[in-house]
């Protein structure tokens, strides 16, 4: 019976541990993953600038690694979401694409005719990238 029990406890663990394992791999971390297909090209996959694209640029893109430092050691997060977002910014002036806009376009194509909530789209995606930048902070 003890045994039995026991094997029980070990399946259980184990189903669990798989079930982890499976999650993580279908929702891989979003912040991440719209970085390195987004952003990574023009601020490098390490954030700290000289993406492959930077020599069609204008203007460098910026080091994202020191954001914190060079705001006293906070993260700006509220000016980092206008940033992103672009929102405010006029249109074709910079080289930093103006991400609210480009969401927007992406969540019309991929849900097509279905109901869905725009805001949520675009807010979740800037939101994860800020998580994700400032998990990459310098300290
Ligand atoms: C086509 C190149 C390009 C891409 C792609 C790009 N950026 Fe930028 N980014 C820039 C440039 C150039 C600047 C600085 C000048 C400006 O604001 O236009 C900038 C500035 C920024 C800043 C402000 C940094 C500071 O020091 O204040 C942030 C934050 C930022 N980008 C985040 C992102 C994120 C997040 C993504 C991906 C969703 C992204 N960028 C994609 C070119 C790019």
């Amino acid at each position: 019976m003890k045994i039995h029990q026991a094997a029980k406890f070990l399946l259980l663990g184990l189903t669990a541990t798989a079930c982890t394992v499976a999650l993580a791999q279908v929702r891989p971390d979003l912040g991440k993953r719209e970085y390195d297909n987004n952003c990574a090209v023009c601020h490098g996959s390490n954030a700290k600038g000289m993406g492959v694209y930077n020599e069609f640029l204008k203007t460098s893109a910026p080091d994202l690694t020191t954001l914190s430092k060079r705001n006293g050691g906070v993260f700006p997060v509220a000016r980092m979401y206008e940033v992103i977002d672009g929102a405010g910014k006029g249109h074709g002036t910079r080289d930093m694409p103006i991400w609210g806009q480009e969401y927007r376009i992406k969540a019309a194509e991929y849900f097509g005719d279905l109901p869905y909530n725009e805001a949520a789209f675009v807010s979740g995606r800037i939101l994860a990238l800020i998580d994700h930048l400032n998990k990459l902070q310098a300290k």
